[in-house]
């Protein structure tokens, strides 16, 4: 049975969803830009980490801000999935207004398996470890790694379905959505993810494959 206060508790989980996934969102944008910098050499790379590094203090407090928001959004991803199983009428990401049914939101909750599975294996790499080496050095040694190298790519692929869903599903959800700039929207959010996924997706595929790659 679905009641009214069902239904519009799942809209506000609806709008909290696309608030959380536009900040991650543009999280990912910043974080596209700066890892562009690899295929400009080893040199540009390790410039553009030292800038951030330089921020100091406001990195933590970005990383507490980070990680508080993505905990929200997979909290309310698996409410909304589970929500969506149990009262099928209220759909989370296959109504018509959010795009149809799609390879991206047929899948949204295995791709975001896979995108916190890889948060993981990143953060390991990147993050909780020795800082000794220069950061090129050390996504280089990394992702030259063939089971890292090839993980990456998987990921990134996730990620790439994951965000051709989201990004034009979190317009609807927040009401963007009038007829005369929907396929503005519906480009614009698939520019967005080709360009992004592309960014990602090219790093391990370069360091897999040119030795003077962050050389
Ligand atoms: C090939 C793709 C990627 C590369 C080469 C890469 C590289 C890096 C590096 C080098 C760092 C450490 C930065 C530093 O402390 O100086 C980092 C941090 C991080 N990355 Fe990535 N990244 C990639 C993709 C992603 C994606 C797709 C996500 C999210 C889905 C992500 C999320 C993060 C997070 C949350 C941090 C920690 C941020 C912080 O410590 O403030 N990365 N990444």
């Amino acid at each position: 049975m679905v009641n009214n206060k069902t239904f519009l508790s799942s809209v506000g989980k609806k709008i909290f969803m696309s608030l959380t996934g536009l900040f991650l969102s543009l999280f990912l944008v910043v974080h596209a830009l700066g890892n562009s910098t690899t295929f400009w050499g080893r040199e540009s790379f390790n410039s553009y980490a030292a800038h951030l590094h330089s921020l100091g203090p406001l990195i933590p407090f970005f990383e507490i801000v980070l990680l508080t928001v993505f905990l929200i959004h997979i909290f309310l991803g698996i409410t909304l999935f589970l929500e969506n199983n149990d009262a099928r009428p209220i759909r989370y990401s296959v109504s018509k207004a959010s795009g149809g049914r799609t390879p991206g939101s047929r899948t949204m909750p295995y791709t975001g398996i896979i995108i916190l599975l890889f948060i993981g294996v990143h953060l390991a790499n990147f993050h909780f470890t020795d800082h000794s080496l220069p950061i090129a050095e050390l996504v280089k040694n990394t992702l030259s790694t063939p089971i890292y190298g090839l993980f990456y790519i998987i990921a990134m692929a996730a990620l790439a379905l994951h965000i051709s869903h989201g990004l034009w599903s979190l317009f609807q959800s927040l009401g963007v959505n009038h007829p005369k700039y929907d396929g503005l929207l519906k480009n614009g959010s698939l520019t967005l993810t080709v360009l992004l996924s592309g960014i990602f997706i090219l790093i391990p595929i370069c360091a897999l494959t040119l030795a003077n790659f962050l050389m």
